[in-house]
């Protein structure tokens, strides 16, 4: 029987003018002056220098270390190997659940991949750590290296990614298949990525007897306190960590890694404070990185070019040891509309690192892979490509049934055209060269990524002297969250934005959960606009109840809360300062808290989507093959825009990555030894300035008033998807020839010509 509310909570309303500014960074000024703290500009009291040792081969075992000689090197205090590590309080093997990753710490002398640590040495210096790991001269007993897709033992996983279904679909594929009049089938490779953020992982440790600080960038504190308190055995809050600036994060540094366990083990075992920062080609090993994969896309159309069967099956590589698969497949879900769909995925285990999250797991090659191939579709079919993908999206997600967002989508596909100019497009290949002889290629690509929340919290506090605090446990990776958080907070409780104090960055604070999945902003936000409800519905109360308050007896109607005052809805002429009201109320000050979570009713009623479409222009050198991306046009959509400013520096370096995919980024594998060969910045190539076009980012007015009370929607993933594919399709298109195999380097150009 339904409950029968006898009463009903007053109506009162927020208003603010901070969400929607496009304010620059409230901590710009201390990064570009060097003054804001990242974990390893911490040097407390007696600290010590950490450096790793690191494998050269990549399966076996460590036989033997010449510990004497590193130790005899003046400045070293200890050497860390499997024989005298502390041991630790839980197998660091074990999986809980499925968000916890094998690691190596030193519990074995076995070698699972090449840069997998091997030792520690600590000392007084860098120098003297890093000279005396040169002196450690490891001999190994190695065993033949397993590496590439076509390792033998391949096997259907059952789960992939964050815990999603490896196959799924909707109608009968080979039917559709069999109905088309047109159909396409192709294979797409995709490479190994590694994660380089510009930060690399570095930790500073020091323990007090059985409570732990760090400095550690992290994406997830309360997580990483469970994890650690789990290995060391020791409650999760005896572990204060600060995070307040990372220097990116991509995924990398959502779980902690290996080597930041080790220089917590390091600190324990010396008794001193410690810092082990990674060097650049240690990266490239125990930190997770974008598993490589071969996708094969079959599609066929009926002879009006309207989907009748999308097929896509991708095959990946996780390491011998543990699971992640890379859920490549899964971007043919949800956005073009088929009768039959299938998605499934197929994997190896070779002797890497384990594959891990970053930046749009799973979207990002999938959605390369999907979009070129949705271009080969539409060139059969006579179509333009864009024509093609207005005729084919999806209006309902295919395979849940879910309503989905496409309207949005559609804008996004007619402001990134228009402003392109994309009408004027010949539809053939090599139809146009700039006035330097160089052919010029138009391709576009659909760029979408699930609109997410995970859980947060935050918590706000208004001061008698009507001034604002608000707290969450949150993170700064560089996208500018902090900045965003402290506008949601000051408009949560009505007040500008120099009446709030955002305090974030410490895990003592309300935990904000993940800075991932581009959830964080939704989520904490969500959490903030909470907090803020809470406190102003106690100190409307306060005055409400008060007969000395213009505001007494403002009943259901309720009250503003805007500028520092409360107003009252039925009549604005009667309003009162907070200020005045916590005093007259003897109060120093009201809390409230605030969570932020999704809502499963409405995941199961909605599929829920961040939209765009990215339009590029490639010029090719007609004789030597090579590529230029010289411009980019993204239209996207992604509900309320709390900082626009923000926000187009986050599609802007989502696009960039794009281009990075499409014609630079690969570990090049050795397969004898299975070491990358360029684990460098100078040989893992990335877009450099030169290399970044005219870049345009468009914000597509959306209002969701589904995905929360924010209509907020992340847009930290969805720049890179729908952006390789667009330049792989500008290639074709500027001369004729279809690279499948991704970064487009000249040399593949030349030879698929
Ligand atoms: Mo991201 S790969 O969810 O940090």
């Amino acid at each position: 029987m339904a409950e029968i509310t006898l009463t009903q909570a007053p109506a009162h309303i927020r208003m603010g003018s901070s969400i929607g500014q496009p304010l620059t960074r409230r901590e710009g000024v201390l990064k570009t002056t060097g003054a804001a703290r990242f974990a390893a500009d911490n040097h407390p009291a007696g600290m010590v220098y950490a450096a790793l040792a690191t494998s050269s081969v990549a399966r076996g075992r460590v036989t033997h270390l010449d510990v004497a000689a590193a130790k005899s090197h003046p400045g070293v205090i200890e050497v860390m190997t499997s024989a005298n590590a502390p041991k630790l309080a839980m197998d660091p093997d074990a999986k809980l659940n499925p968000f916890m990753f094998k690691m190596e710490v030193l519990q074995t002398d076995t070698v699972r991949y090449a840069h997998q640590p091997i030792a520690v040495v600590i000392a007084e210096t860098l120098e003297a750590a890093t000279e005396g790991t040169a002196l450690l001269a490891p001999q190994y007993e190695a065993e033949p290296v397993r590496l590439g897709l076509d390792t033998e033992g391949s096997f259907a996983p059952s789960i992939v990614g964050a815990g999603n279904p490896a196959a799924e679909s909707t109608g009968d594929l080979d039917a559709g298949l069999a109905a088309a009049s047109v159909r396409m089938e192709a294979t797409y490779e995709t490479p190994p990525q590694y994660h380089n953020a510009m930060e690399p992982h570095a930790i500073v440790a020091a323990w007090e007897g059985d409570t732990l600080s760090v400095d550690t960038p992290s994406q997830g504190m309360a997580m990483a306190q469970q994890r650690i308190g789990g290995l060391f055995g020791i409650p999760p809050e005896n572990i204060a960590i600060r995070t307040p600036f990372l220097g990116g994060g991509f995924g990398s540094k959502g779980l902690v890694s290996g080597p930041q366990i080790l220089g917590i083990m390091a600190a324990r075992l010396v008794g001193r404070p410690v810092k082990l920062v990674l060097r650049r080609e240690q990266m490239f090993g125990p930190v997770g990185h974008r598993a490589p994969t071969r996708q094969t896309l079959r599609m066929g159309t009926d002879d009006k070019g309207q989907l009748t069967a999308i097929g896509h099956h991708a095959k990946t590589a996780t390491s011998a040891f543990d699971d992640f698969f890379e859920p490549a497949a899964n971007s043919s879900h949800t956005l073009y509309a088929s009768p039959a769909i299938a998605t499934t995925h197929e994997a190896v285990r070779v002797d890497t690192g384990t594959p891990l999250f970053m930046r749009a797991p799973g979207e990002a090659p999938g959605s390369a892979a999907l979009e070129s191939a949705i271009d080969e579709m539409a060139l059969a079919c006579g179509m333009d490509p864009l024509v093609f993908r207005q005729v084919n999206y999806a209006e309902v997600e295919p395979i849940s049934g879910k309503p989905f967002s496409s309207k949005a989508l559609r804008q996004c596909y007619d402001e990134g055209a228009a402003r392109f100019g994309w009408s004027t497009r010949p539809q053939a290949a090599r139809q146009m060269r700039d006035g330097d002889g160089m052919l010029v290629g138009w391709g576009m690509g659909t760029a979408v990524f699930p609109a997410l929340m995970f859980a947060g919290n935050a918590r706000a506090v208004l001061r008698q002297d009507g001034r604002g605090v608000v707290e969450t446990g949150a993170h700064d990776m560089g996208q500018g969250a902090w900045t965003a958080f402290a506008q949601i907070a000051a408009d949560a409780l009505g007040l500008d934005l120099d009446q709030i104090e955002f305090r974030s960055g410490t895990s003592d604070l309300p935990d904000a959960g993940i800075a991932g999945g581009s959830a964080h902003t939704a989520t904490v936000g969500v959490a903030i606009h909470g907090a803020g409800g809470d406190v102003i519905g106690k100190l409307a109360d306060l005055a409400t109840g008060d007969q000395r308050s213009p505001l007494f007896g403002a009943g259901n109607a309720g009250l503003i809360a805007r500028g520092g005052r409360l107003t009252r809805r039925d009549d604005e002429s009667r309003s009162e300062s907070y200020a005045d009201i916590l005093t007259r109320a003897g109060l120093r000050e009201i809390d409230g808290h605030g969570t932020g979570a999704a809502d499963p009713a409405v995941n199961d009623a909605y599929s829920m989507h961040a939209h765009g479409a990215v339009f590029a222009e490639v010029k090719v050198d007609p004789d030597l093959g090579q590529t230029r991306v010289t411009r980019l046009v993204g239209a996207f959509a992604a509900g309320t825009i709390v900082n626009p400013r923000l926000v187009r520096s986050q599609y802007y370096g989502g696009m960039i990555w794009g281009v990075s995919f499409a014609l630079h980024e690969h570990a090049i594998m050795d397969k004898r030894t299975g070491r990358p060969m360029n684990p460098n910045l100078g040989e893992y190539h990335i877009p450099v300035n030169a290399d970044v076009p005219s870049i345009e980012a468009i914000i597509v007015e959306e209002r969701d008033a589904h995905v929360n009370v924010l209509g907020i929607k992340g847009v930290g993933e969805i720049g890179i998807t729908g952006t390789a594919g667009a330049i792989a399709n500008a290639v074709w298109h500027a001369t004729g020839v279809r690279v499948r195999s991704f970064p487009i380097t000249l040399d593949r150009l030349i030879e698929a010509a």
